[in-house]
């Protein structure tokens, strides 16, 4: 976020003196100067720490004692900005009430244990054993098996912390937001925003949702966590006097930018005139059809600069030029993007993001994100999110994006070619000749490079 953010001052808090320690250390390497990092303990945070536009407490409130969890929402109130935003996640009921059974059995099983290293194979252990042997063919055995898949894809930091420290309450949403009003705080969403929309119901089953909430936003949301099984939340707060508009009105999207999350692909490709294009959506396969013109144009526009956002002016400007009818173009976009926010297709933005909208001649990350390429960390895109960590050339590519020319890039991958480090293959057999080499990584370089460029990887020139 202090990448991303270069204006903005940024306070980092934890307990723990070695991740602090950690952190500054990746800081200073990297150059960051706009991030403090203090080890403190939050209940020690009183009002001369200031005032906030934002605080985020991820992964604090379900893993500390009740006393600590009364604290988060004391800060989150009493040093929030008169307008700021707070956002609290935490695991929820009723979802986590199914999961915190395997908690409460992987728990049992590792109590005798000392080292985590130890409870984390025998944990794993334990739900494997019980995925295979216990009523394969009931409800239960089916729900083991889902879960033992879960945590055999999760890491051991986040079997260890979710599952086997002592701390893990899972609260209600009522229970959250009747905590958060007793300091004065009130519900402004959820993020990430999409949950809130009730595109994966039926009509009947929205209906009945709208009746159960009678209006009140805080009782649908809790139905919908009954419906939807819900694990988990990011639930964002303001102060309770603030004046909020909830109606979906497109005069709100005139100060605000728009830009679309993964790749948006369409068939036909040539968007031009009023037949119909069908838009898909990847990874997942999200599909949904256009004929309006002026919409076309207007993600299509959205695609080329993604993963930069576009202001809601220019692309009202551009639907406009593009379609003839006299219709009230501004909200036709409005409704489409309030659409595509809804399926989880666009994210809405105050700022454009720090990012680049082509290569360039000297592409360049963040000296952050080339660390993280070299490390076992996640990558962090300009974007604020976590790219997949497979290992892949891409990530070595990431490494050497520093500024230097594309030519100067290629070498260096030749380089590391002849030194083993990394294989090129032409039909399945490593390039050995270096001028072959070369001439296979100048031809394939654009396209990488443009991997990371939409992947927001790489700042702007
Ligand atoms: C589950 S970890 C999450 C860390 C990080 N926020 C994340 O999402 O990756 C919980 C963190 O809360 C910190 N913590 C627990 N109690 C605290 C307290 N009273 N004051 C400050 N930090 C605390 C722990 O040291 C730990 O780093």
């Amino acid at each position: 976020m202090a990448v991303g953010l270069p204006s903005a001052e940024l306070v980092g808090l934890d307990f723990s003196q070695r991740q602090i320690d950690d952190g500054k250390a990746t800081r200073d390497e990297c150059g960051i100067t706009n991030a403090r990092l203090l080890q403190a303990n939050l209940l020690e945070v009183d009002d001369s720490w200031g005032q906030f536009d934002y605080i985020i407490a991820h992964g604090l409130y379900s893993w500390v004692s009740p006393e600590v969890q009364a604290k988060v929402m004391e800060v989150c109130s009493r040093n929030l900005a008169p307008n700021g935003i707070a956002y609290v996640s935490y695991n929820c009921n009723p979802g986590w009430r199914i999961r915190g059974m395997f908690r409460e059995m992987m728990l049992f099983h590792t109590a005798g244990l000392k080292s985590p290293a130890d409870k984390i194979k025998h944990a794993r252990a334990l739900l494997d054993y019980l995925a295979s042997y216990a009523g394969q063919k009931t409800p239960y055995g089916a729900m083991l098996q889902r879960e033992a898949a879960t945590i055999r894809n999760a890491d051991d930091a986040y079997l260890f912390h979710e599952h086997l420290e002592t701390n893990n309450q899972s609260v209600y949403f009522h229970e959250f937001m009747a905590q958060a009003h007793q300091v004065g705080l009130m519900y402004l969403a959820e993020s990430p925003i999409q949950t809130m929309f009730d595109v994966d119901f039926d009509a009947k089953t929205t209906e009945t949702l709208q009746q159960l909430g009678s209006g009140n936003i805080l009782h649908v949301e809790q139905y919908m966590d009954f419906l939807r099984n819900r694990t988990f939340r990011q639930t964002l707060l303001v102060h309770k006097n603030i004046h909020l508009t909830r109606n979906l009105d497109w005069r709100n999207l005139l100060p605000l930018r728009i830009g679309i999350n993964q790749a948006l692909s369409c068939e036909p490709h040539d968007v031009s005139g009023c037949e119909a294009t069908e838009y898909t959506e990847l990874p997942s396969g999200l599909k949904f059809t256009v004929t309006h013109p002026g919409i076309k144009a207007a993600l299509q526009l959205l695609r080329e600069q993604s993963p930069q956002s576009v202001t809601f002016g220019d692309l009202v400007a551009l639907a406009k030029a593009t379609s003839r009818s006299s219709e009230n173009i501004e909200e036709v976009v409005a409704t489409q993007i309030y659409g595509l926010l809804a399926m989880g297709v666009a994210n809405i933005t105050i700022e454009p993001w720090l990012c680049a909208t082509s290569v360039g001649d000297r592409p360049k990350a963040s000296a952050l994100a080339r660390k993280q390429a070299g490390s076992a960390d996640p990558i962090i895109t300009l974007r604020h999110q976590h790219t997949n960590r497979t290992p892949s050339f891409l990530w070595r590519l990431l490494q050497l994006v520093d500024g230097r020319t594309i030519n100067e890039v290629a070498e260096a991958i030749v380089a590391d070619a002849q030194a083993g480090k990394l294989q090129i293959k032409r039909e399945g057999k490593p390039i050995k000749d270096p001028t072959d080499l070369m001439a296979r990584i100048k031809a394939d370089l654009p396209t990488h490079l443009g991997h990371l460029r939409e992947m927001a990887l790489l700042l702007p020139h």
